[in-house]
C-alpha cells in the first residue's frame, strides 16, 4: 500500500513542461520531434484522468475493507482497479517522454535536493499527526493518548522517514562531490550505480 501511495504522489507531482524551442544540451536534433501541441496537451490531462480514477478506485477500495462492509473481494478488485490505472498513467507519460522533449528537473543533484526537501516536509507532516494524536479527546472530551497509532507512526513512520532522508542526504554529498570534480560524466557513473542498486 505505501509504495502504491508514494507512486501515485510521484506521478501527481510530475509536471511536464514540453520544450519544443531549444535543442537539449549534446545538440541532439529536434527534426524527429513530430508530436503537436494540443495532442500533448490532451495526453498530459489524460495521465491526470488515469491518477484520478486510480485515486477513487482506492476510495472504493478502502469503502469496502470497512468493518461494517466486510467485503474483501470488493476490496481486493478496486485495490487492484487502483494499481491498473496507475500503469495506465506511467504508460502514457512513458509514451510522451519517447515522442516529445520534456524538460522537468535540471540535472540529478537538483532533483535529489528536491526529493530530500520533499521528505523534510513529510515527516514535519507525520510530527503534526503525532502531536494531535499523543493527546486526542474522545467525543466527551476526554483524554484519550493514543499510544498504539503514536508508537506505529513513530516506530515505523518516522523510522523510514530518518533513513531516507540520511540516505538521500548522503547522495547529494557523494554526486555533488562527483560533479564537482567530474561534471555529467559524474552524474553519468552514479546513474549506473544507482541503477546496479550499489551503495552510494
Ligand atoms: C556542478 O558543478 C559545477 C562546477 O563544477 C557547478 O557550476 C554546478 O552548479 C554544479 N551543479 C549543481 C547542481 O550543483
Ligand atoms: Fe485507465
Amino acid at each position: 500500500m505505501k509504495t502504491v501511495l508514494a507512486l501515485f504522489l510521484v506521478a501527481t507531482a510530475m509536471t511536464f513542461e514540453i520544450v519544443s524551442s531549444h535543442p537539449p544540451p549534446g545538440n541532439v536534433p529536434t527534426d524527429w520531434i513530430t508530436m503537436t501541441d494540443p495532442c500533448i496537451q490532451k495526453m498530459k490531462d489524460q495521465v491526470q484522468e488515469e491518477i484520478k480514477a486510480a485515486m477513487t478506485y482506492l476510495t472504493m477500495g478502502a469503502h469496502f475493507s470497512r468493518d461494517v462492509v466486510n467485503r474483501p473481494g470488493f476490496a481486493k478488485f478496486f485495490f487492484e482497479s487502483a494499481s491498473e490505472e496507475r500503469e495506465h498513467a506511467i504508460k502514457i507519460m512513458s509514451y510522451l517522454l519517447m515522442r516529445v522533449l520534456v524538460d522537468t528537473w535540471s540535472d540529478g543533484l537538483t532533483a535529489l535536493t528536491q526529493a530530500l526537501n520533499l521528505e523534510t516536509h513529510v515527516t514535519n507532516k507525520i510530527r503534526d499527526v503525532i502531536k494531535v494524536c499523543e493527546e486526542a479527546r474522545k467525543t466527551n472530551n476526554e483524554v484519550f493518548n493514543d499510544y498504539h497509532l503514536v508508537d506505529y507512526l513513530s516506530g515505523d513512520f518516522l523510522e523510514e522517514q530518518y533513513k531516507g532522508q540520511r540516505q538521500l542526504a548522503g547522495m547529494i554529498s557523494t554526486l555533488g562531490k562527483m560533479n564537482q570534480t567530474h561534471k555529467s560524466l559524474g552524474e553519468f557513473l552514479f546513474d549506473k550505480k544507482l541503477l546496479n542498486g550499489e551503495p552510494l
